[in-house]
């Protein structure tokens, strides 16, 4: 029998962190209701699978944290609150800047020598000139959101962190009602291997080849949509690598969870080109159009012509969001998607229960 979501979370053991983690959620939406505040869920990172207790090897799923921690950024500019729920080391906010392997942090930085004519001076070290200005608004976006206590830093590795933390989250934030947003765009598991099969002890290779049989891990868009956040605007993500699978699987992905977007990205083509695929009516996305994003010659909003109509025969507004090619090094493409979100979010807050 396959784990339903009910069943996983009865047979297997919670994170110890988990009450703690739960109590810090809490203490934040009450913060951020008072002040007002609309709050997202970023996931971010991939998830893993131990396939040991004490556990030497695992599975891993693949992102570097890219998109997660790029779009909490923005978020927090549109004015959102961000709990920002991340795979241990993958990238966060406002780091990613200057801790990645492309943009290690030393070389930021120059020495100055001290002066000859001051004995007692010590070199100085201060940032290089032409990286001054990027890092002062990095620093000031970074200090904002400290000083106003708008986000929230969460932590998992495995799968099992990952399904306990989401659920105890969305429980949390589901006092918002349609003022929270869920951004789903951590990789997760689809395969595990439940506590009770995990070998105690690191499997030993003296056996030859290794045979694992896993479980699938329940469909947890399922009870987060129909159950734990019932108000919430939920948005998936939807990674293929075959460019033929994106359009159908978005689309399916929406049919059969019933939520609010479906964002499809090619892994070769992430960076500058996604799929919207949104429950939302057209006339609502039009209606909540903000000046804000990224300019307006830097992202080409096409209507999707290339797929037949869904099975379901349900009216979608589908769209691709593309970077033109003279700007793909210098903008992100977060800043379009969640430019796009957030107008999308305020028109459906704005509509009501006539759109559920
Ligand atoms: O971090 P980067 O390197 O920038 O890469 C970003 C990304 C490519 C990883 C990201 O944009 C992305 O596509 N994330 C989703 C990848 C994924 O796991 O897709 P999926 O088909 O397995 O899952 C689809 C959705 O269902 C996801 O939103 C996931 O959070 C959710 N899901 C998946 C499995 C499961 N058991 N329950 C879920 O809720």
């Amino acid at each position: 029998m396959p784990f339903s979501a009910e069943s996983y979370f009865q047979t297997q053991t919670p994170p110890t962190t988990l009450q703690h983690d739960t109590d810090a959620v809490r203490e934040f939406v009450q913060r951020q209701t008072r002040d007002g505040k609309k709050i997202v869920l970023v996931t971010s990172g991939g998830t893993t699978v131990p396939l040991e207790l004490n556990v030497v090897r695992y599975l891993d799923n693949f992102s570097a944290g890219t998109r997660g921690a790029t779009s909490a950024e923005y978020f927090l500019s549109a004015g959102y609150a961000v709990i920002f729920m991340h795979r241990q080391f993958s990238l966060q906010p406002f780091s990613r800047h200057y801790s990645h392997s492309t943009n290690p942090f030393l070389d930021f930085l120059e020495v100055e020598p001290p002066s000859p004519s001051d004995p007692d001076a010590v070199p100085r070290i201060s940032v290089i000139k032409e990286n001054r200005e990027f890092l002062l608004r990095v620093l000031a976006a970074y200090r904002d959101a400290h000083s106003k206590g708008t986000l929230l830093t969460l932590t998992f590795v495995t799968i099992n962190d990952y399904l306990f933390l989401l659920r105890a989250v969305s429980e949390q934030m589901a006092s918002l009602g349609r003022r929270s947003m869920y951004y789903l765009a951590a990789a997760v598991s689809d395969f595990f291997l439940p506590t009770q099969r995990l070998s105690e002890h690191k499997i030993q290779s003296g056996k030859g080849s290794l045979q694992i049989e896993m479980d699938q891990v329940p469909k947890i868009l399922k009870p987060l949509v129909s159950e734990w956040t019932r108000e919430g605007f939920v948005v998936s993500f939807k990674l293929e690598t075959d460019p033929k699978l994106l359009i159908p699987k978005a689309r399916m992905a929406l049919e059969r969870y019933g939520h609010h977007v479906v964002i499809g990205n090619d892994l070769a083509r992430r960076k500058f080109e996604v799929l919207f695929v949104s429950r939302v009516p057209r006339t609502v996305i039009d209606a909540g159009q903000s000046p804000t994003g990224p300019p307006i010659d830097s992202t080409i909003i096409e209507p999707v012509t290339d797929a037949p109509p869904t099975q379901s025969g349900a009216d979608y507004t589908e769209t691709w969001l593309i970077l033109e090619e003279k700007d793909r090094n210098s903008v992100e493409i977060e800043e379009g998607i969640v430019d796009r979100l957030v107008k999308m979010h305020d028109a459906w807050i704005e509509a009501g229960p006539r759109i559920p």
